[in-house]
C-alpha cells in the first residue's frame, strides 16, 4: 500500500516508524515530515492545512490511505474534505474533532452525561466572568476555548492571576473569544488514556503519564511534552472499568446521538484522584510523546490494525503487546520554551542505537546536504523499553551522552513517581 502521513513532529516519526515494519506496506510520504522519517520515508513540504494541495497530491501519487497525526487539520475538516473526494483517512471528522476543538463542546457532553469533571461556568463577557472570580475560592482554572496548543489554560492561585488571564482571554490572545470556560481545580495525578475506534466500537490503546512542565521536579512553564513513559503507574483494572463506563463509553453514546461515527484514536486527558477519574479534556489524536512510548510496545502490525478501522473490523481484531514498559526523554534546543536558536547541526547521530530496544524519533529536525539540522524547539525523542523504567532511564542518559549535542537539554527525572532508585 502506499500510505501519507500528515505532521512533522516525534509521533508522526513513531507513526511512520510503527507502519514503516508493516508488510504491506509499499511506500510512505510523510508531509511534511522531519529528518527522522525522511529515512524511511519520502518527505514533502505541503501546507498539511491546504486540503486541496493534500487531495491533489494524494490523487496524483495513488496514495491508498492518510493517516492525520496532529489536531489542527482534524478540527478543520480534513477527514470530512478527503472522504468526499474517495480517499481512504484514518482519523475524525470535523464534528467528532470537536472533542478536541472546544472545551465547552466536550463540558456540554460531560454535563448532559454525567460524565465526572471539574465544575465549571461558562462566561460570555469579562464582567460576569470576573463577577465570579470574585466569589471563588483559589486555585481556579481559566481557559479559552480554542485550540492553543496547551496555552489556552491559565491554573491561577491567586484572584488577581485569574482577573488578567479573563481580560487576555477575551482581548483577543487566541482570537475572537465568544465565551470563556472557567473551572474548578482539580488534585490528583494526571493520566493519558488512549482508545483507538472504527465508528462502531473501540479498543484500549496503552495508557502513559507525560511531563508537561519545562523543569525538574514537574514545574515552570508547560511545554509540548518533556519526556512520557508507558503504563501509567496509576492504571488498575478497577479504575479501567471506571474509565470507561463512566467516561468513554457516555462520550461514544453522547457522539452516536448526534450521529457521529467516530474513527481514530480518542485521548483522554484524565485527572486521578483517591482511584477516581476525571475528564479534564480530550484530545482527538495520539498524545506527542505519548505515542512515541506507546508504539514500540506494539506487538501486532500497526497497518493492519488501521485497516481494521476503516473496514470497521475493530471488534474482532486483537491487539497484543510486548510485555515491557517504556520510556522517552526528549532533547531540547537550550531555551525551549522560551527563545531557542535553529538551524544547529547535530552530529554524532550515527553513533546513537536504533535496535528493537533502542528507537530514537526526530522531532524538529532537517536534513541539508546530508547534514542534520535542529528546526524546532523539541528536536530528538529517545525512547528505551525494558522491563524496568529505572533501566531504560539509565540507557537513555547513555544514549544522550554519546549524542554530546552541546546545543541541547534534557530533564533528567522522567518518570520520577516510578523510579524510587536513584
Ligand atoms: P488542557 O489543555 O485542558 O489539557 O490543560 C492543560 C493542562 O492544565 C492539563 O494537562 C492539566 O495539567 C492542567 N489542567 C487543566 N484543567 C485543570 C483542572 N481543572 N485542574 C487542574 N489542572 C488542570
Ligand atoms: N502529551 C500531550 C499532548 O499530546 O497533548
Amino acid at each position: 500500500m502506499r500510505i501519507a502521513i500528515l505532521g512533522s513532529g516525534g509521533r508522526e516519526h513513531a507513526l511512520t516508524y510503527a507502519i514503516s515494519k508493516s508488510k504491506k506496506t509499499k511506500k510512505i510520504f510523510c508531509i511534511p515530515g522531519n529528518a527522522g522519517t525522511a529515512k524511511i520515508a519520502e518527505n514533502l513540504e505541503l501546507d498539511i492545512n491546504n486540503f486541496n494541495s493534500i487531495s491533489e497530491f494524494v490523487e496524483k501519487e495513488n496514495i491508498d490511505l492518510v493517516i492525520v497525526g496532529p489536531e489542527n487539520p482534524l478540527v478543520n475538516g480534513i477527514v470530512d474534505y478527503l472522504i468526499k473526494k474517495k480517499i481512504m483517512v484514518f482519523g475524525p471528522k470535523k464534528n467528532s474533532a470537536m472533542l478536541e476543538g472546544s472545551k465547552i463542546f466536550t463540558k456540554k457532553i460531560c454535563e448532559k452525561y454525567k460524565i465526572p469533571t471539574a465544575n465549571f461556568g461558562i462566561f460570555k463577557s469579562k464582567k460576569f466572568a470576573i463577577d465570579f472570580i470574585e466569589n471563588s475560592k483559589m486555585p481556579i482554572v481559566v481557559k479559552a476555548d480554542v485550540l492553543a496548543a496547551g496555552k489556552g489554560v491559565y491554573i491561577c492561585n491567586q484572584k488577581k492571576d485569574a482577573v488578567d488571564a479573563i481580560n487576555e482571554i477575551f482581548d483577543g490572545k487566541f482570537g475572537v473569544a465568544k465565551n470563556i470556560l472557567i473551572e474548578e481545580f482539580l488534585d490528583g495525578e494526571e493520566m493519558s488514556f488512549f482508545v483507538i475506534s472504527d465508528g462502531k466500537d473501540y479498543k484500549c490503546f496503552q495508557t502513559a503519564q507525560d511531563h508537561k512542565r519545562v523543569g525538574e521536579g514537574d514545574t515552570g512553564k508547560n511545554t509540548g511534552g518533556m519526556g512520557a513513559y508507558c503504563p501509567s503507574k496509576l492504571i488498575n483494572e478497577k479504575l479501567e472499568k471506571k474509565i470507561l463506563e463512566k467516561i468513554i463509553d457516555p462520550t461514544f453514546n453522547a457522539l452516536k446521538e448526534i450521529k457521529e461515527e467516530y474513527v481514530g484514536f480518542l485521548y483522554a486527558g484524565l485527572m486521578i484522584k483517591d482511584n477516581e477519574p476525571f475528564l479534564i479534556e480530550y484530545n482527538v489524536r495520539m498524545g506527542d510523546p505519548e505515542c512515541q512510548t506507546i508504539l514500540p510496545l506494539l506487538e501486532t502490525d500497526f497497518l493492519d490494525l488501521i485497516l481494521a478501522c476503516m473496514n470497521k473490523e475493530l471488534k474482532d481484531f486483537k491487539i497484543s503487546w510486548k510485555n515491557e514498559k517504556s520510556m522517552c526523554i526528549v532533547l531540547c534546543a537550550q531555551g525551549y520554551p522560551d527563545r531557542y536558536e535553529k538551524n544547529i547541526i547535530i552530529e554524532n547521530l550515527p553513533l546513537i542505537r536504533d535496535d528493537e530496544s533502542n528507537f530514537l524519533f526526530h522531532a524538529g529536525t532537517k536534513i541539508n546536504q546530508n547534514n542534520i539540522y535542529s528546526a524546532g524547539g523539541r528536536v530528538l525523542n529517545f525512547v528505551n523499553i525494558s522491563n524496568n523504567f529505572y533501566h531504560s532511564r539509565k540507557n537513555i542518559f547513555k544514549q544522550i551522552k554519546k549524542l554530546d549535542w552541546k546545543k541541547g537539554y534534557f530533564r533528567k527525572d522522567i518518570g520520577h513517581r516510578v523510579i524510587e532508585t536513584k
